[in-house]
């Protein structure tokens, strides 16, 4: 047995969900939006559109400045190729696991393995960045009620750390210290992941029905803020329009592609679309669409209100209302961005644990990870151990720096499961596929080197980061799964969870 052997496909029938069709378009572009808006949009615009740079004046990133809408628009077209290849995979191979388990079944398992520890980037560290993200609009809300936490209490050591901002590089100093460490730890952030996963270990689902709520309390503040800021644009705050001209664009998209993360998780309602050939297409692409539309609108408000440079902050909705005088607006805004970013936390720490499960499944991480609880039937060990680790890193972590990571990882993964269809196409080109990618060498090789470009416009710190994570799980999975694959052992399990 080989490192590139491959799981066998189970096909609907075998894998036993029998799941009813009952998904239109229309649901599945509710679902996309549910899933995809979050901070993204709420709080990783402010360093798309301003920058960063370091205290001692070392240059993190180029901001888009007004620009930040062409890179919308960029993005949207490479999520909306990787999203055609996502569907193809989804509608043919329903295991869960995602990108993992499409990946163990197209490429073989090692590749799996790379993916699946790419994708805790994209649920874990991804969902440590959304609760900085939330406690950022959160604290904002409580100064709105004249609660001001101490700063020391809402910015980790890692975020101040980075800062480039000299109010926020003062905590270092006037933050209480034990010994020589400065106390700094986000408190609000780490409440809201202790939260979400008691909520989860109690058997708490998403529901069609509280989708659809967030999804339009989502709309409408994002409404209010392009109604109300509308109203308030200064055409002087467009000039430059791309201060930092193309590199700038490529930097900003680079970790603006948050906002999009999130469209792959539909793709795994496939079994439950109704005529999945036209629906499937039509929803993600639909979704995406929205959304970059959306964005676009909401990026041009933003960078119209107050020059860009203003917006880099945690919370840079909330704080352009709040610089243009409309503080009941920036208030509800706020409001509204924390119950968004909740249903995000619950959507990413929900998937985080089922994809442990399937690796564990696998035989590829240890068997306790694969355990679910006897009442709620739920992964509650994983949930756990999940909960812990991104309650602890939102204690502590920059929100820049996780965003980063979260995106180099979920590019890799997008970018694999874009070659995986390619793959499959001519090694089972007689294999019955629900939905066809169109164009497929088109689709599928500009997906991967799409995918690729938005990774080459993240800093060299997320490279390096990226490099230590795998190297890190290139060793876990030579000193375990290579030897406890239950593929490898000659009896690969195709049936669900
Ligand atoms: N796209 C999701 C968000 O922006 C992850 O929060």
């Amino acid at each position: 047995m080989g490192l590139f052997d491959r799981k066998p496909i189970a096909t609907a029938d075998e894998s036993g969900t029998g799941m009813r069709r009952t998904l239109g378009a229309g649901d599945l572009i509710m679902l996309a939006i549910g899933a995809v808006i979050g901070a993204g949009i709420f709080s990783s615009l402010g360093t798309a559109a301003a920058g960063e740079t370091l205290a001692d004046g070392t240059v993190i990133r180029y901001g888009a400045g007004p620009a930040l809408v062409l890179s919308f628009v960029l993005l949207g077209a490479v999520c909306g190729l990787a999203a055609l290849c996502y569907a193809e995979l989804a509608a043919m191979i329903p295991q869960a696991g995602s990108a993992y388990a499409y990946s163990y079944a197209t490429l073989g398992e090692i590749v799996a393995w790379i993916v699946g520890w790419a994708l805790i980037l994209e649920y874990a560290v991804g969902n440590v960045a959304v609760a900085i993200g939330w406690s950022g609009y959160f604290t904002s809300l409580l100064s709105g009620f004249g609660v001001n936490l101490p700063g020391w209490l809402t910015h980790g050591y890692w975020n101040v750390k980075a800062s480039g901002d000299p109010a926020i590089r003062a905590l270092m100093d006037s933050a209480p210290h034990i010994g020589n460490i400065p106390v700094l730890v986000n408190l609000p952030a780490f409440g809201i992941v202790v939260a979400i996963t008691m909520l989860l270990l109690k058997g708490v689902k998403e529901s069609t029905r509280a989708n659809n709520i967030m999804v339009v309390i989502k709309l409408l503040v994002l409404a209010l803020f392009v109604i109300v800021g509308g109203m308030h644009i200064d055409p002087a705050n467009y000039k430059p329009f791309a201060p930092n001209g193309f590199r700038g664009i490529h930097q900003g998209a680079a970790i603006v592609f948050f906002a999009y993360i999130g469209f792959d998780a539909i793709s795994t309602a496939a079994e439950e679309t109704k005529n999945p050939q036209r629906n499937l297409p039509i929803g993600i692409l639909g979704g995406l669409a929205i959304c970059t539309l959306i964005y676009v609108i909401v990026g041009f408000v933003a960078t119209g209100l107050v020059p860009y440079e203003q917006l880099r902050s945690s919370d840079p909705l909330a704080k352009a209302l709040s610089i243009a005088g409309l503080s009941t607006a920036s208030w509800i805004v706020a409001a509204g961005a924390v119950v968004s970013m909740s249903a995000v936390l619950l959507v990413f720490q929900y998937g985080q644990p089922r994809i442990f499960y399937a690796m564990a499944r696998d035989g590829l991480l240890p068997k306790f990870a694969a355990k679910l609880h006897p009442k709620t039937r739920t992964p509650h060990v994983t949930t756990i151990i999940t909960g812990v680790a991104v309650a602890l890193g939102s204690l502590l972590a920059d929100d820049a720096a996780t965003y980063d990571l979260t995106n180099i990882g979920t590019l890799a993964a997008f970018s694999v499961v874009c070659i995986g269809v390619l793959v499959l196409r001519i090694r089972e080109p007689e294999r019955h596929r629900p939905f066809r990618v169109p164009f497929v060498w088109l689709v599928t090789l500009g997906g991967a080197a799409a995918c690729v470009f938005v990774m080459r416009g993240l800093p060299s710190s997320a490279w390096k980061a990226f490099a230590v994570w795998m190297v890190i799980g290139l060793s876990v999975y030579f000193l375990y799964g290579y030897k406890n694959s239950v593929l490898r052992r000659g009896n690969a399990p195709v049936s669900p969870e």
